[in-house]
């Protein structure tokens, strides 16, 4: 028997403490917040990515009245990067919610199925990504690589 002790690493931040460029990156997923699509759940989600190139994408989470075929903020953006993207890869991530109603405080945590396919963009390409989770009033927690967030990465 072999028991295996994994530590996730995260730093907190106060928006204002971030650097002009997390600052920038996490405007631009703030910007999204009003394309998102959320007339079911009345929950919005801003999600941007910011590439080697210093190009900034970003996108919110899109639903349908046919609710599996909706989809998150994250996998909404990384689709949209891998389908028309080439050989710039992704450096910085930033991602913020907010309820319609103003009930969720908190700062972002990305759904399981979005954490795989995070991580998988980060396996295609060389290096990891900074990843920063932001709850609507600023409070800003810092990942260094998706293995943060998802440590046992589905892998074949
Ligand atoms: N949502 C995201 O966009 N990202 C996540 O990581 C979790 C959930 C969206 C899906 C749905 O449109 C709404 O938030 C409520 O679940």
């Amino acid at each position: 028997m072999k028991k295996t002790e994994i530590i996730s690493t995260f730093t907190e931040y106060q928006y204002t403490e971030l650097s002009a460029a997390d600052q920038e990156l996490l405007d631009h997923a703030k910007r999204a917040l009003d394309s998102s699509y959320s007339p079911y759940s009345r929950f919005r989600v801003g999600a941007a990515i910011r590439l080697e190139s210093g190009r900034l994408l970003s996108a919110s989470n899109q639903e349908n009245i046919a609710y599996p075929s909706g989809l998150c903020a994250e996998r909404v953006l990384l689709f949209g990067y891998g389908a028309q993207v080439k050989n710039d890869p992704i450096r910085d991530m930033a991602v913020i919610a907010r309820a319609d109603d103003g009930s969720y405080k908190d700062f972002i945590k990305p759904c399981g199925a979005c954490l795989q396919v995070m991580a998988e963009y980060q396996q295609l390409q060389t290096g990891k990504y900074r990843v920063l989770l932001s709850s609507i009033d600023g409070r800003v927690i810092e990942c260094d690589g998706v293995d943060q967030l998802l440590p046992l990465q589905f892998k074949l």
